[in-house]
């Protein structure tokens, strides 16, 4: 039942502290600092023999996948490839011995990433699925995996299973990180910071009024543009992702620096840019590319962690999100996008948990 809220996809934002929590549960090991796995089914020979890890998935589990790369190459040094499963399963790329594949997908029945995860199991490469659903056929290929946990997702737009995708990927980071180089201080640290995460989120909800408020003043848009650097590029894309399939809003997420190399060409003051800006590494410099989008006459909503002058001077919206590491951010700005479209497609009357011309599993190529 949709418990009390107008759609599904609503209610399944809002469980995401509990499906982070769900999806953390008994999975973090105080005492070795590290996270722990039921399901793997490789010994840790094995695991630590990994030279390398392909990401694969379709949609927003590719836009996780993204996520991924950044916190497994941080946290674990180990090189990450992200790939279209769409593309890996007939693209015959060279893949080198000691290469775990994992195929991340909600459903488990997304007919490409079952495809490029045979494919690559064909030829000999170990390969683990990241699955919501309990038995699917992604699980079932795989040689092990991990599970989300989240819970059924009913809404055509995958939310709740996004975050737990990334919350694990951060497990999974924190795990291959500790068998490694990383600390024990550092892993107790990533321990709590991920303890902290579903507050954050809770958080992060409470701005659905001050959402809806802005989705009313740019509901009409043709176009948006979503921008955001490292952690939070990823992000950018899947926050045009949910608009366009649920509001049929054309949208586009770049890395912010790329705006220059021709997509500021689109600015004009029917055009708002969406910036995820949450402090960070390069908040500066994504502070300028806000600016020069300002200066070229295009609205702007800024997701932003901490109240400042210049971000209020600039930004004609602010959403602020609670403060988290880095690494955790495309978890907490994700909410206020996923609410951003949900407001902007009921207020275009749109079907929001079914949208036209997409079903909640690809069973076909
Ligand atoms: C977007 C969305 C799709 C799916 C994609 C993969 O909101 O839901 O892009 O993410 O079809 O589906 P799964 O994760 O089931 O393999």
């Amino acid at each position: 039942s949709m418990n009390g809220y107008d759609h599904y996809m609503l209610k399944e934002i809002h469980e995401q502290p509990d499906s982070l929590r769900n999806a953390m549960r008994g999975r973090l090991n105080d005492e070795d600092a590290t996270a722990v796995f039921g399901g793997l089914n490789l010994t840790p020979q094995q695991l630590r023999g990994v030279e390398r890890i392909i990401l694969t998935g379709c949609g927003t589990s590719w836009h996780s996948a993204l996520v991924g790369e950044y916190m497994i190459e941080e946290f674990a040094r180990i090189p990450v490839c992200v790939e279209y499963a769409s593309e890996l399963r007939y693209r015959n790329p060279p893949i080198e011995n000691n290469t775990l594949v994992f195929g991340i997908t909600q459903s488990g029945e997304t007919a490409d990433t079952l495809a490029a995860l045979n494919e690559t199991k064909r030829k000999g490469h170990r390969t683990l699925a990241i699955c919501n659903v309990v038995g699917s056929s992604i699980a079932q290929a795989a040689d092990g995996g991990v599970y989300l946990h989240a819970g059924p997702e009913i809404g055509v737009a995958s939310t709740k299973a996004y975050s737990s995708q990334c919350c694990v990927l951060a497990m999974l980071s924190l795990y291959f990180g500790r068998m490694r180089h990383m600390s024990f201080e550092s892993g107790g640290r990533i321990i709590e910071e991920l303890r902290r995460l579903p507050a954050a989120v809770e958080q992060a909800l409470t701005c659905d009024s001050e959402i809806r408020r802005i989705a009313s003043k740019y509901a009409e848009a043709s176009n948006f543009l979503y921008l955001g650097r490292r952690y939070n590029f990823p992000t950018a894309l899947e926050g045009a992702l949910k608009l366009k399939e649920i509001s049929y809003i054309h949208a586009e997420g770049y890395p912010a620096a790329e705006m220059k190399h021709g997509p500021i060409a689109l600015v004009d003051k029917h055009t708002p840019s969406v910036f995820i800006m949450p402090r960070g590494t390069t908040y500066d410099k994504v502070m300028s590319n806000m600016e020069e989008v300002k200066a070229r006459g295009g609205p702007v909503i800024a997701v932003a962690s901490h109240e400042e002058a210049q971000i209020r001077r600039i930004a004609d919206e602010v959403i602020m999100i609670p403060e988290v590491p880095e690494f955790l951010q495309p978890i907490v700005s994700a909410v206020p996008l996923q609410l951003l479209s949900y407001h902007i497609a009921v207020l275009r009357g749109c079907d929001v948990d079914k949208p036209r011309n997409l079903a909640k599993s690809v069973t076909v190529e």
